[in-house]
């Protein structure tokens, strides 16, 4: 016997063709929508886009003519470098050329991403705490711009002048203008500069709040302001050789015989901060002992003169004395300024919020690729990278 099976109706070729297209087409669109929102999601939470390809290199400037661009800074910056024979550039030009541009190509990317970051191009720029400048003249070379170099010292722009002017007798195209000043207290008129940086030289300011007042009073609205540094409170081995320093600095003639090797003239007169300290008290109470003095000149550090005064003259055996601040004890009772403050980055972006502007912790690692931890923004990861590298930018723009 013959069993017949019956078989199901198939559908026609066609229609499976098509059923299987659109089969196809659903898997791919949702696979595609889950890996876009997946890496948009890390974007979102990880990663800045903007920074991710600045750390890429996507931007990077690239081909003979990128090079020979470069070599021409280098160029400019080691001519600048010998502009001067001013005693205190002649120390620091050492320095430089063993830190700064040991790596050249470190040294122009860096200069080249600060560019690229504020936008410095075809701008007016100000270069806050700028030494003897060659950072402005690599600013001023790479975009085009035009840059006043400020810095408190009447040294440094004494040399920054004479390098100015000597570099302008050769063939390089530049305009930098060292002006002598402090930020805290400028006298240059408001909304005048489209970007604003300071490299390597906040830690030494006497006032961060009246710094960013200013530094908000100079830019035009949407213009950048970039900080710059290393002296990161959140580095523990940083922390640790800055403290060393500072003991140094307070207590030891070694330590300033050293100062003076490097930079006669604006250490021509240094002492040790507690040798300072222990002047202004016994001027202020001849009659004090010995162990009071002592004690005083301890839990002042880090004062001022006119605060030192008054605590000595009120002074009294046993009297509550003031506590020595964790990050930034190390100071010129005379002048304010700092050895060289332990910094926060983000109470410093903190500080920024509060004065109208938008902002944004990145770090400073230079080589690949490590460069692309650069790029991440997730604020406890950023603090705990820091103890691998203390380098930061602070990038901020003023909204209002
Ligand atoms: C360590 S140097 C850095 C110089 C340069 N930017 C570099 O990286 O080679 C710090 C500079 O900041 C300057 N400075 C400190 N306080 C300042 C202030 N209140 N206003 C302007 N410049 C200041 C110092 O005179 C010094 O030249």
């Amino acid at each position: 016997m013959r069993i017949i099976r019956q078989r199901a109706p198939q559908p026609s070729a066609k229609a499976t063709t098509r059923f299987r297209l659109a089969g196809k087409r659903l898997c791919w669109k949702a696979l595609s929508t889950c890996l876009k929102s997946n890496a948009l999601l890390v974007k979102i939470v990880f990663f800045e886009g903007e920074a991710l390809l600045d750390a890429l290199g996507w931007r990077k400037p690239v081909g003979n003519q990128a090079r020979r661009q470069d070599q021409k800074i280098i160029d400019a910056i080691q001519s600048y470098m010998f502009g001067s024979e001013h005693p205190d550039l002649v120390g620091y030009r050492t320095q430089s050329l063993e830190r700064d541009l040991k790596h050249k190509d470190l040294f122009i990317w860096g200069m080249r991403r600060l560019c690229r970051l504020g936008a410095f191009y075809n701008k007016r720029i100000l270069d806050v705490g700028c030494g003897f400048g060659w950072q402005a003249l690599s600013v001023s070379m790479i975009g085009n711009n035009s840059v006043v170099a400020l810095d408190i010292l009447p040294s440094m722009i004494e040399g920054a002048r004479e390098c100015v002017e000597t570099l302008h007798t050769k063939d390089f195209v530049f305009d930098v203008s060292p002006v002598c000043g402090d930020i805290c207290d400028v006298d240059l008129p408001a909304n005048s500069f489209d970007g604003i940086y300071s490299i390597e030289a906040i830690e030494h300011v006497h006032d961060i709040g009246q710094m960013f007042d200013n530094c908000a009073r100079l830019l035009k609205k949407g213009g950048t302001l970039l900080i710059v540094n290393d002296s990161n409170a959140l580095n523990r081995d940083l922390r640790k050789n800055t403290i060393d320093m500072w003991r140094k600095r307070e207590n030891s003639w070694e330590w300033i015989s050293y100062l003076k090797s490097i930079r006669p003239i604006e250490h021509g007169e240094a002492q040790p901060f507690s040798v300072m300290r222990r002047v202004i008290v016994e001027n202020a109470r001849p009659a004090l002992d010995e162990a009071s003095i002592d004690l005083i000149v301890k839990s002042t550090a880090g004062m001022l003169r006119n605060e030192i005064e008054a605590l000595a003259k009120q002074y009294k055996s046993g009297c509550e004395l003031p506590v020595l601040q964790e990050l930034d004890w190390c100071r010129n009772p005379l002048t304010g300024e700092y050895a060289e403050r332990l910094l926060d980055p983000f109470a410093m972006a903190d500080m920024l919020k509060q004065r109208g502007f938008f902002t944004k912790v990145r770090h400073g690692f230079r080589r690949q690729p490590l460069r692309l931890l650069n790029a991440i923004k997730l604020r406890p990861l950023n603090i705990a990278l820091f103890n691998l590298r203390p380098n930061f930018i602070l990038y901020a723009e003023k909204h209002h």
